[in-house]
């Protein structure tokens, strides 16, 4: 068995130049204002309650012991998919019908597109960026239509087609325009030019989970839960219109300027009514099934959730290593130490979802999340409560909301780019619907 190394993400850039656009067509004026006017003060009885806002507000001088495995400070990259795989993920046809999931009725897919006229780069500006991602960037950017501002993916095509990701994007694309659920983000429309594929985002403010918690170095158990039980809702979604996610970890998990989890990067999603192959995911996150060449299914987004709640309790991941090659071995003899600072019920819960065994693995049984949703660990939760975003967040991202406030994210050395290229453009065959 070969793994292939990533390789592809794309390194800092050097140059400092920020490219402004500023020329007027299509408006973005006609996009819904994405501020909303819920109140997060009914608490009552539910988790999160219990923790102590002005602790995770100063997160650096949050808690505790040293981990006995030091975290690596550096994200954690996507594996690469197995070029020979690639050809087995066929596109799927998406499933489009509305299924109510119990008690979630504000949730549905979205069967049609919004008809709003393609966006087009001279509809922003450019701020700065937000976010390397495999393929290109993430830009924050200003409609010079509205003056709001949005999130801006651009992914090199060229990049995309050598890296074998044609259909992975395309999916990304098709299943972010499907979704639409409390936790995920919102999609306004996508454009391209010669070179590049565009996909303009609501913008997330208050930054990763992933700087949180690695500023918090670990998070007490409440806070863990209310993320944790935030994500189980958000997979339930997913799940239960076929989509699998295969890439969460807290590099995905943006929080919006309450506090509450809005999932990014459909990157690797795709709908899979029945099995598939393809090793995807980032490897510290990856179950032992796809790493083993096994058909799977909605497993693995559980194991990956094992993962993510392990890696918020203790602030490291529980296969870690330098080597990716050592990751997958660790995957597979998959031996967990559970540190005794973890108390039993949350140490049974990760058992069952950090097992090898699919028959025993919570989530892939015969009740699907509700299995999940009923463990004791989550007893507390009041689920149609934290669905309706009533219950208050464990931590407030210090923005000033709607102002373009990116203090949040890491600061990247911006470069030069090249969007807005015309000419030649042998690739576009392969992205008709961007
Ligand atoms: N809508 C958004 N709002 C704010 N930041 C975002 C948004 N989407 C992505 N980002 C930032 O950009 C990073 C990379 O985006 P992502 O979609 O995860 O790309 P990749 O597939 O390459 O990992 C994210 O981890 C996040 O920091
Ligand atoms: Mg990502």
């Amino acid at each position: 068995m070969q793994f292939t190394q990533n390789s592809y993400k794309t390194p800092e850039s050097l140059a400092q130049e920020k490219t402004q656009y500023a020329q007027t067509t299509e408006a973005l004026s006609s996009a819904p204002d994405s501020e909303g006017s819920t109140s997060y003060t009914d608490s009552n009885d539910t988790i999160g309650q219990t923790s102590n806002i002005t602790e995770y507000a100063q997160p650096e001088e949050a808690n505790v012991s040293q981990p006995k495995v030091e975290a690596s400070e550096t994200k954690n990259q996507p594996a690469a998919s197995y070029a020979a795989k690639t050809a087995v993920e066929a596109d799927s046809n998406v499933n489009t019908d509305s299924k109510n999931i119990a008690g979630q009725s504000t949730a549905a897919v979205q069967t049609t597109s919004t008809s709003r006229s393609k966006y087009c780069l001279n509809d922003f500006s450019i701020v700065r960026t937000l976010g390397t991602g495999s393929f290109g960037r993430v830009h924050l950017v200003r409609s010079v239509h509205n003056n709001r501002y949005y999130a801006m993916k651009v992914l090199r095509k060229e990049q995309v087609v050598r890296m074998k990701q044609i259909a992975h994007t395309n999916d990304e694309r098709r299943i972010l325009k499907m979704v639409s659920f409390p936790f995920f983000i919102k999609m306004w429309g996508t454009f391209q030019d010669s070179r590049n594929l565009f996909m303009v985002m609501e913008y997330i403010e208050g930054g990763e989970l992933f700087s949180l918690l690695r500023k918090s170095r670990r998070f007490p158990s409440p806070v863990a839960k209310f993320y944790a039980s935030e994500v189980v809702l958000a997979l339930e979604y997913l799940h239960s219109h076929d989509i699998l996610y295969r890439d969460l970890k807290p590099e995905n998990i943006l929080l919006d300027k309450n506090g509450h989890i809005k999932i990014a990067d459909f990157g690797f999603s795709k709908v899979v009514p029945d099995v598939t192959w393809t090793l995807c995911g980032t490897p510290d996150y990856i179950a032992p099934e796809v790493v083993a060449s096994k058909p799977y299914n909605k497993s693995v987004d559980w194991w990956s959730l094992g993962v993510l709640i392990f890696e918020m309790l203790t602030g490291y991941t529980p296969f870690y290593s330098q080597s990716h090659m050592e990751t997958y071995e660790k995957i597979l003899r998959c031996e967990v130490q559970y540190p005794n600072y973890l108390s039993p019920t949350v140490i049974d819960l990760l058992q069952r979802l950090i097992t090898k065994n699919l028959s025993l693995r919570l989530g892939n049984l015969n009740k699907g999340a509700a299995d999940v949703k009923e463990h004791p660990w989550f007893a507390e939760v009041v689920w149609e409560k934290l669905l309706n975003r009533s219950i208050e967040t464990p931590y407030e991202p210090p923005i000033r909301p709607g102002m373009g406030d990116s203090s949040q994210f890491e600061l990247y050395k911006e470069e030069p780019v090249d969007y807005g290229t015309t000419g030649d453009d042998p690739l576009a065959c392969y992205f008709p619907d961007f």
